[in-house]
This record gives structure tokens, C-alpha cells and sequence, in this order.
């Protein structure tokens, strides 16, 4: 196995494992700033080759920040290891998620992000997103990168298989077919909405956890990937 590096927008790398064993891939991304930031840390087995291809695009020291969307392992299971290797970085994630598990599960205590909190990074700015439970997870929640438009949708989109690093092809087909094998998604009345808020944002990039970064029409994506849900979430209050 190895990691790819990709630019996908100026100074935002993604870091992209495929695992041919599961079929499925493991991204995370790397914002280049003044105090750069790692968005999802990895799964524990993946860090020596992930953190490999990390320093290729800066020295782990620089690191300023680690930040995640939920605790899981592929979100967050190398995170203690990141934190050895980057002693300046702070690791930061959404309030509810320090509280509920971050405070206990981390060497070094996490700084706690409310909705809509940006951490200017010098020269980039990211916002953290709150979306509890979307697509799964009590202390769920996404970033956006403000300047270059880049929002990191975590485990939306999510697809089986090998993926390019960019692409304009269409994700919203692949996403829904690996939902209905996984059902990864908590079905609520919150799901679409919370994605047609993402889509309002109108962002020009998207960075997938599990498959290619996109760089079509991401509001419309979005958007259709909301009909998706809110059709399952409709089927699901039938009967
Ligand atoms: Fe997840
Ligand atoms: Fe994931």
C-alpha cells in the first residue's frame, strides 16, 4: 500500500490510502498555512505511511493543528500518535465531542470548537461545522475551508472502490449505492436539511473521506444527495 499526495485546491494536499483488502479508500487532508492543519488523522495501522506522506509536504514540527469530524477509527484512531509526532499542533474538536470523549481519549487536552468557530491559520481559515448525528455520530461535524472554498464532507459521498484523486464525475450515484450495502447514515429528519445547509455554502471543492475530491458542482451534490436521504428517510417512516 501507499499514500498519494494530491494539491486538490493551492495549498490544501490530500493524503489518499487505498486498501485493496476492503476495496476502499482512506483519505485526509493537509491545509498548508502558517500553522498548517491536519483535517481526520487515520486509522492506527495507516499512520506510519500516512504521516510519511504528510512530511513530504511539511515537517510534522510545523503542524499547528489536528482536527477531525467524529470519533472512529478511521477519523481519529492515529490521533495520540499525531500528537507525539507534532508538538506544537493543538488537536481541536466540536465542544459536545470534547466533553463527551475527546477530554478522556487524548494526551493533550483538546481545544473545544462551538458551530460556526474559524481558526485563522494564517493565510487559511477554516470553519467547523456542527452537524450532530449527519452522517452518523452524537459529536458529528465538518470543516470548511474558507479562502480556497474547500469543504471537508468526511464520510459524505462515501463509495466503495479505488477513486481518482480529482474529479468531475459524478459521486451522488456511487455514494447512495454504497449507503444501501453499509448504511452508514443515521436516518433522521435532520439528514437532508443539514445537507442542503452544506450546499448553501456553495463550495467549489470537496474533499471525500472514502473517494476521489470533487471538483463539479458541488451545491448541486449536495443537493441531490439530500433528495437521496430524505427518500430513505420518507421509505424508513413507511409502515
Ligand atoms: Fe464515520
Ligand atoms: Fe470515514
Amino acid at each position: 500500500m501507499e499514500t498519494l499526495v494530491t494539491e486538490i485546491a493551492p495549498d490544501i494536499y490530500r493524503l489518499s490510502t487505498y486498501v485493496p483488502d476492503a476495496d476502499f479508500m482512506f483519505n485526509q487532508f493537509l491545509v498548508d498555512a502558517e500553522e498548517p492543519l491536519l483535517f481526520h488523522c487515520g486509522l492506527r495501522a495507516l499512520f506510519p505511511l500516512v504521516s510519511e506522506a504528510a512530511s513530504t509536504v511539511i515537517p510534522l514540527d510545523r503542524l499547528g493543528w489536528i482536527t477531525f469530524g467524529h470519533v472512529e477509527a478511521d477519523e481519529c484512531g492515529s490521533l495520540n500518535s499525531w500528537v507525539a509526532a507534532a508538538p506544537r499542533a493543538q488537536v481541536a474538536h466540536g465542544a459536545m465531542g470534547c466533553l463527551v470523549s475527546v477530554n478522556d481519549l487524548c494526551d493533550r487536552p483538546p481545544v473545544p470548537l462551538e458551530d460556526g468557530q474559524v481558526i485563522d491559520l494564517g493565510g487559511r481559515r477554516v470553519r467547523r461545522l456542527e452537524t450532530p448525528h449527519m452522517p452518523h455520530g452524537w459529536d458529528a461535524g465538518l470543516l470548511f475551508e474558507e479562502t480556497t472554498g474547500t469543504l471537508f464532507c468526511g464520510d459524505l459521498f462515501t463509495a466503495i472502490g479505488d477513486a481518482p484523486a480529482l474529479t468531475e464525475q459524478e459521486i451522488v450515484g456511487p455514494a447512495l449505492a454504497a449507503e444501501d450495502v453499509f448504511g452508514a447514515t443515521c436516518l433522521t429528519a435532520a439528514t437532508a436539511p443539514l445537507m442542503r445547509r452544506l450546499a448553501d455554502l456553495a463550495p467549489t471543492t470537496m474533499g471525500l473521506m472514502h473517494g476521489p475530491a470533487y471538483a463539479g458542482d458541488c451545491s448541486t451534490a449536495l443537493r441531490e444527495l439530500a433528495d437521496g436521504y430524505a427518500e430513505r428517510f420518507a421509505r424508513s417512516q413507511d409502515g
